[in-house]
């Protein structure tokens, strides 16, 4: 396995990048993360941990929740009244995108990992509440992470909340086409606490280790998910899970990967181990350029990739 010089090797290498890159300011409380910070956790299955950089950062998961959101609702519905709902087709187009909302029949999201099609998967998390329902979700994430302690950002949750006109106009379009029937602004409540979960790049590598054991805690050996919810997750994450670069890092890295606006990204070496990466300044696709930098040399390095 790796050492950690060697992985600090790595960050300093990747960290060169970050000029090329800018944190996203459209979430106001995201624009005070420093581009410059860098760090990325390695979880395998026998329980060792690699870390490197600042590893008591905490990152909010934005667009990463989408796939702990995705195998909580197909756990709750299954597969068939999932996807009635949303599709499973790439886009290549942006995350935030709402023009093919209007071009393909029947108006519903092409994938759950843009927003359109995430806001129908949030919609589908059962519940009595939207208190109850982010409740179900925590306590999801907390069992995937083994850590009880996860919370979400309230700064970033309400920032999010305040200003997500985008993400409410999707909401509007969604509705309109029957995909959901619940009040927008409870929709966006839940919505945005979700995206403001947060937590350590470790917290983050020991998620992407369930989905890489196929939905198996190796540690307690309790099967979190269903391996065929943990199959079309990872699927997905290859797919679509870096947006319209998807088809780019699959050739050039090729591990199963989600990332998000914060800088986060979530990846799964199946069979062997979970990493969590935490790099603020993105792509202009919203991907993270120096964590993608890290896996890059990552999987160049020790052959990682899955093809
Ligand atoms: O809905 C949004 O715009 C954010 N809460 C999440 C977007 C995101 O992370 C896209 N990822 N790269």
């Amino acid at each position: 396995m790796y050492s950690k010089s060697e992985l600090e090797q790595f960050v300093k290498q990747a960290k060169q990048y970050a000029r090329y890159g800018k944190v996203a300011d459209y979430i106001p409380a995201l624009g005070k993360a420093n581009p410059n910070d860098l760090s990325i956790a390695i979880y395998t299955r026998d329980g060792s941990v690699i870390a490197a950089g600042d590893t008591t950062d905490k990152v909010t998961l934005q667009s990463i929740s989408k796939i702990i959101a995705l195998a909580l609702v197909l756990i709750d519905h299954g597969e068939k009244e999932v996807f009635q709902k949303v599709g499973m087709e790439p886009t290549g187009d942006p995350f935030h995108s709402i023009a093919k909302l209007e071009e393909v029949q029947p108006a519903k999201p092409l994938n759950p990992m843009i927003n359109a099609g995430a806001l129908a998967v949030t919609h589908m998390i059962s519940g009595a509440s939207v208190n109850e329902r982010f409740q179900r979700l925590l306590q999801f994430v907390r069992k995937l992470a083994g850590n009880p302690e996860i919370s979400y950002s309230k700064e970033v949750a309400k920032s999010e909340f305040e200003t997500a006109f985008l993400n409410r106009s999707l909401c509007y379009f969604l509705k309109q086409h029957g995909i959901i029937n619940e009040d927008v602004e409870e929709l966006m409540d839940l919505y945005t606490k979700q995206c403001a979960i947060e937590m350590t790049c470790i917290d983050l590598a020991r998620i992407g280790l369930v989905f890489a054991m196929d939905g198996r805690d190796p540690f307690t050996d309790e099967q979190i998910m269903p391996l065929d919810v943990a199959r079309i997750c990872k699927t997905f994450m290859v797919t679509c899970g870096m947006y319209n670069a998807s088809g780019e890092f699959a050739i050039k890295i090729g591990i199963p990967a989600k990332s998000g606006v914060s800088g986060g990204i979530l990846a799964a070496v199946p069979g062997r181990f979970g990493i969590g990466i935490f790099g603020p300044a993105l792509d202009d696709k919203g991907n993270s350029i120096t964590g993608m930098k890290l896996l890059e040399l990552l999987s160049k390095t020790y052959s990682l990739s899955i093809f």
